[in-house]
């Protein structure tokens, strides 16, 4: 059974289809990237996911409990995290988390092990005499994820969690998913960056005006896209010659002289070549064919894979 699933899943706001028919299976233990442009539907989904939102019509599921019909037993496993963090502003950082927690009737002494937990977890355990309110941004996220964190629950729905955070703190935000990945949780986490999520998760699916456009592996994206894979070559001379020979290469679906950007050192010309991955074997044979065709190879390298150009491709004609 798959701990997230939504079945048809459909939601209006009067005229307004904000989802339409989702269909999304998330195993446990499934870190699932929810990339979609604003105004895609994520926090429309997230929101009934967490019970707190019906549906119009269809399903969403929680390990088998469905929402709206059994949300009581769904809520202790579910911990949901809102892309705004909201009021409690002015408490002290353990304070809010006691208040959290209590809510939870989690009492006495579990209660002080679960907040110490928690804030060790977020690393937030040297500001907890800390306002709320003088915590910058990255640490009222992490504080946040520490509050859903307190009834320990077996799947996380995270509403964009890094935005609008500086760098530093979209990396604090990431090693912290992944600790909790390897602690076995589900996690959904929307985002309208790909390549942020790319990384993390294992799956991913790509919704655009309510409806979902994909869902599979990053590689299964790229391969649905078609973005090939490309290498960047440079020979010592006779570029145009050893274009020629790679352009013969099994396996080798496009081979041209580009312009350099410098990284290839004296010549500022490169050759990308385009290769089916599916050929096999191409990647290696490159310089074997090169050296044994008497070129010298100045420069091998191949370019990172494009998640952005994927992600314009897949979403073409529908991103305003
Ligand atoms: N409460 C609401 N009333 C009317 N329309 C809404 C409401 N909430 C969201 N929408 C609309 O539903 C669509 C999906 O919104 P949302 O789920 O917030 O997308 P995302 O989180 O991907 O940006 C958008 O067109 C948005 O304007
Ligand atoms: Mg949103």
């Amino acid at each position: 059974m798959p701990m997230i699933e939504t079945i048809n899943l459909t939601k209006r706001y009067n005229d307004l289809v904000a989802l339409n028919a989702l269909n999304l299976t998330i195993n446990e233990g499934d870190c699932f990237g929810f990339i979609g442009p604003n105004g895609a539907g994520k926090t429309t989904t997230i929101k009934i996911l967490a019970t707190l939102l019906k549906p119009s019509s269809g399903q969403a599921q929680i390990n088998g409990l469905t929402v709206g019909y059994q949300n009581r037993q769904i809520r202790p496993l579910i911990g949901y995290v809102p892309d705004f963090m909201g009021a409690y502003q002015d408490m002290v950082v353990h304070e809010y988390l006691e208040f959290f927690a209590a809510a939870y009737n989690i009492n006495g002494a579990q209660r002080k092990k679960v907040v110490a937990d928690v804030l060790e977890l977020t690393e937030l355990t040297y500001k907890q005499t800390a306002e709320v309110s003088s915590l910058s941004r990255g640490m009222q996220q992490r504080l946040s994820i520490a509050r859903v964190l307190l009834h320990d629950p077996k799947v996380l729905l995270m509403d964009e969690p890094a935005s609008g955070l500086d760098p530093r703190a979209r990396i604090e935000i990431r090693e912290l998913l992944k600790e909790l990945k390897r602690m076995g949780k589900t996690i959904l986490i929307s985002s309208h960056i790909l390549h942020e999520l790319a990384e993390l998760c294992n799956t991913v699916g790509i919704i655009e005006k309510g409806q979902l456009l994909f869902s599979g592996s990053v590689n299964d994206i790229l391969k649905k896209a078609k973005v090939g894979h490309v290498i960047h070559v440079a020979v010592a001379e006779r570029m145009e010659a050893a274009t020629q020979v790679l352009t013969q290469m099994p396996g080798v679906s496009k081979a041209e002289v580009v312009m350099g950007d410098g990284t290839a050192g004296q010549t500022d010309q490169l050759i990308h070549v385009a290769y089916d991955e599916a050929a096999g074997g191409v990647y290696t044979d490159i310089p074997n064919v090169l050296i044994n065709n008497g070129f010298r190879i100045t420069h091998f390298q191949e370019e990172p894979v494009n998640l952005e150009t994927a992600f314009m491709r897949l979403t073409k004609g529908l991103v305003q």
